[in-house]
């Protein structure tokens, strides 16, 4: 059984992130384009520059989540059809398949798990937006689909030390990230946020990443934090994003208060998420869109 490291490999991991190759350039353009306005035909050029991107936008946008609203059969009645803010939020997703989709085996996840964890955090994080004014909604579905993008670094080093990470949840009683950080030096949720910001993501965004499972220790953005921690849970709690993560612990009610959600207020919240759950399964469960043509 491997036993506890210390001297931690943060270092090899921290070099491992550096590794990771850079967030698709195209999400950047067609958000320029979409901006200026630009004709389809420009925007349709850029998607199609990267062909697996253009896969993915074209499979999620023909799964029954948007299928129930538009008839898409190519990628030109995407472009024309979503609004501005849905088709950024289909490529954003469509740009991150290639980080989550891998087996995450360290962390107990089959091939496109994460994925599909990141997808149904980021689909429910839309409305938890909602309470906090539309003006945050891309920024709070960003960093609630690149949440857990730590993981795919980690991943490997998690899985070698897996027994011991294990053994100081259940026997010492310690939360995942601690007994990452206890382990390997480092956990999932800086590792996330040192990633995102090494990507130019805004400063909000790499604090919803940075603090996504302990959002009131987040000095600014909280509200973002917040939203991408319940929308987290929610997901992990719908049976989206199993695997170690389904070890962290349960809502910290406190965390609502940070996204105006009082008591009272609960049953209609989670009447809301309930009602988008039936709506994004359509998407979640769509194995094609999700888990690639060969399933
Ligand atoms: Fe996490
Ligand atoms: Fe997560």
């Amino acid at each position: 059984m491997p036993k506890a490291v210390p001297p931690f490999p943060s270092k090899e991991i921290f070099k491992a992130a550096e590794r990771l190759p850079p967030f698709p350039e195209v999400i950047w353009k067609v958000m320029s384009l979409l901006r200026q306005m630009a004709p389809v035909s420009e925007i349709e050029a850029v998607i199609q520059y990267d062909q697996a991107i253009a896969a993915k936008v074209l499979a999620l946008s023909r799964s029954a989540y948007y299928a129930r609203r538009y008839s898409i059969g190519s990628l030109k009645d995407a472009i024309v059809a979503l609004g501005d803010q849905e088709l950024i939020q289909l490529v954003m997703a469509a740009c991150s398949a290639r980080y989550f989709e891998p087996e995450i085996s360290g962390y107990e996840l089959r091939e496109g798990a994460l994925w599909q964890h990141s997808v149904a955090t980021a689909l429910i994080s839309d409305t938890v937006a909602r309470r906090l004014g539309k003006k945050k909604a891309l920024t709070i579905y960003t960093a609630a689909l690149l949440h857990d993008i730590g993981k795919a670094v980690l991943s490997f080093y998690v899985k070698t030390y897996l027994d011991t990470i294990l053994e100081r949840i259940t026997r010492k009683g310690l939360q995942l990230l601690d007994a990452e950080r206890e382990t390997l030096g480092v956990d999932h949720q800086r590792l996330g946020e040192t990633i995102a910001r090494r990507w130019h993501f805004p400063p909000e965004v790499v604090a919803g990443i940075g603090y996504h499972h302990c959002p009131k220790e987040a000095r600014s953005h909280q509200d973002v934090a917040a939203a991408v921690y319940v929308a987290d849970q929610t997901a992990t709690a719908m049976g989206f994003g199993c695997g170690v993560e389904s070890l962290v612990g349960l809502y910290d009610n406190r965390i609502f208060d940070v996204i105006g959600i009082s008591s009272d207020m609960f049953q209609q919240f989670w009447a809301d998420i309930i009602v988008a759950m039936e709506e994004i399964k359509g998407l979640l469960c769509d194995k094609k869109a999700i888990f690639g043509e060969r399933s």
